[in-house]
């Protein structure tokens, strides 16, 4: 699906069903730009007759408006704040989700807001139904045709339209992939699925196979790998246009289902581990969106992807395992798998020297009891490289919050047999995971790492525009950092890394 831009008066425009933005004051007021003082007032007349007050989360649906050609009007509230830009496109999204079952809805922009209603629209009407083998009731699909209202666009507008339909293409299929059932998701398919999203555009794909993989030592991915019947791989997706300005690696772990191994989890909720490889599918998201979108950035994308099974193959606790580049590392629980195979691709990432490391996983649980279920955290060896990643989540309607790597969680990784042991202290978890990877990051190479075990999946109800399920969390970010790295100003500087932490006792 696409949306499309028009500049026809929103009273007068043809459709289903018209969304309209409404702030909260003494009475309701009509946010949403281009609407006559007529068709204002008989919207605010009709409100008022409700009890409606535009309040934040509010969605309203009014009938046969006097003077509005859509037969029904989506009144969405804002609440008293009518400058946030995630509430209006939560807005937005709650408003284009009511109108599921209809043919063509148009949405009224507020003035200045077309970026954040395509993208909120778009990524409102996201519905995934490749596996129902029944026909689908229609009434719970959603609008057929989207369009955005923007009376006098100008360039700026169709190029934000333009960019929010590009993105939000790559996040349904980031989504997508989340969604897939893991029986329909080994490995391969993944890769096959990272070569079939970037067709078409300037990207190189190579794929490592398990005798690839052997050939160069990636004995993280290997053992995890290894208890499978379907064994593991490693993508690289390179974008490295003519005039890039700076240079971007993405890493994504592309666990395709995570039992826990032999350090088996509890049954409860496991079926929600098909998103471990949510990480994976962000990277292959966003390089397919930042080469769509011409951004003057070379981007690599590193995808370590296996399946943790428990088998008679299976990796042990107490196994010792060689990592690409020589470390060893005892696994102590194979359930922290994640960080076995991203220090393999981080590894290899960092040979390139990027200007900046970036590596996105569901990792630990402990994530989600720091930051609950729809905040990432944002660990890293660089103050300002780590601050910027925060900082473009927010400019790119994405929750981020800084977290630390503390020097005093590092010597809990220490291992009486090998370089490291794959777990630490308990209390910290996120951290101590994030004080794992760090060990495969050379001093001086910029990096950071988001922990999205939380806003990865959404097991509860659709909210705004994120619908249950898959999210496609980091992709928007991902984009914000690439434009902005591309745009002239400060880079960050390899000056400010900090050297991984000295161990305390
Ligand atoms: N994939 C999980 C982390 C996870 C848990 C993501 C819940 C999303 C929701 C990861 O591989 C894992 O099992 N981590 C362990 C680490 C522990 C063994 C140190 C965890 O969080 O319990
Ligand atoms: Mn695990
Ligand atoms: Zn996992």
């Amino acid at each position: 699906m696409t949306l499309s831009l028009a500049t026809t008066a929103p009273a007068s425009t043809a459709c289903d069903a018209l969304v309209v933005v409404v702030s909260q004051g003494t009475a309701p007021r009509v946010l949403s730009a281009g609407l006559s003082a007529a068709a204002e007032r008989n919207v605010i007349k009709d409100l008022r007759t409700l009890g409606a007050t535009g309040s934040s989360g509010e969605v309203t649906k009014l009938p046969g408006v006097t003077g509005i050609k859509a037969p029904l009007v989506v009144c969405v509230g804002v609440g008293k704040t009518a400058d946030d830009a995630e509430i209006i496109r939560r807005a937005i999204g709650n408003g284009v989700r009511a109108c599921t079952g209809l043919g063509r809805v148009a949405i009224a922009s507020p003035a200045g807001r077309s970026l954040e209603c395509a993208m909120a629209a778009r990524l409102a009407a996201y519905s995934f139904t490749t596996h129902k083998g029944r026909a689908v009731d229609k009434s719970s699909l959603p609008a057929k045709r989207l369009t955005l209202l923007v009376a006098g666009a100008t360039a700026a507008d169709r190029a934000a339209v333009a960019q929010a339909n590009t993105v939000a293409d790559s996040i349904s299929l980031v989504r997508d992939l989340v969604n897939t059932p893991p029986n329909a998701l080994p490995p391969a398919a993944l890769a096959d699925a990272a070569r079939e999203a970037v067709k078409g555009l300037p990207v190189k794909v190579k794929v490592w196979d398990e005798k690839a993989l052997k050939a160069d030592k990636c004995g993280g991915i290997l053992a995890v790998g290894q208890g499978s019947a379907n064994p593991p791989r490693l993508v690289r997706l390179e974008y490295a246009p003519a005039g890039a300005t700076a240079s971007l690696a993405l890493v994504g772990k592309g666990i395709t289902f995570d039992t826990g191994g032999i350090s088996i989890k509890p049954a409860a909720q496991m079926d929600e581990m098909k998103a471990d490889m949510a990480g994976a599918a962000a990277v292959i998201g966003a390089v397919r969106a930042i080469a769509a979108l011409k951004l003057p950035v070379k981007v690599t994308g590193w995808v370590p992807t296996a399946e943790n099974m428990p088998s008679g193959t299976a990796q042990r606790p107490g196994d010792v395992i060689t990592m690409y580049g020589g470390t060893t590392v005892e696994v102590l629980n194979t359930d922290a798998e994640g960080r076995l195979i991203l220090a393999d691709a981080l590894g290899m990432a960092a040979e390139e020297s990027p200007d900046l490391i970036i590596d996105v996983a569901t990792l630990t649980g402990a994530a989600t009891v720091a930051l609950g279920l729809r905040i990432t955290g944002v660990m890293g060896n660089n103050d300002s490289a780590r601050t910027h990643v925060v900082e473009a989540a927010d400019r790119a309607g994405e929750e981020a919050w800084p977290m630390p790597l503390p020097a005093d969680l590092r010597g809990a990784l220490d291992s009486a047999t090998a370089d490291l042991a794959n777990i630490g202290e308990r209390f910290g978890g996120m951290l101590s995971a994030g004080v794992f990877l760090q060990e495969f990051v050379p001093a001086g190479q910029p990096w950071v790492h988001l922990d999205i075990a939380g806003p990865a999946f959404n097991a509860k109800g659709a909210y705004g525009y994120t619908p249950k399920g898959g999210t496609g969390a980091a992709v928007r970010t991902f984009v914000q950092v690439a434009m902005e790295m591309a745009a002239p100003g400060p880079k960050v500087s390899k000056a400010t890394v900090r050297r991984p932490a000295a161990k305390r006792r």
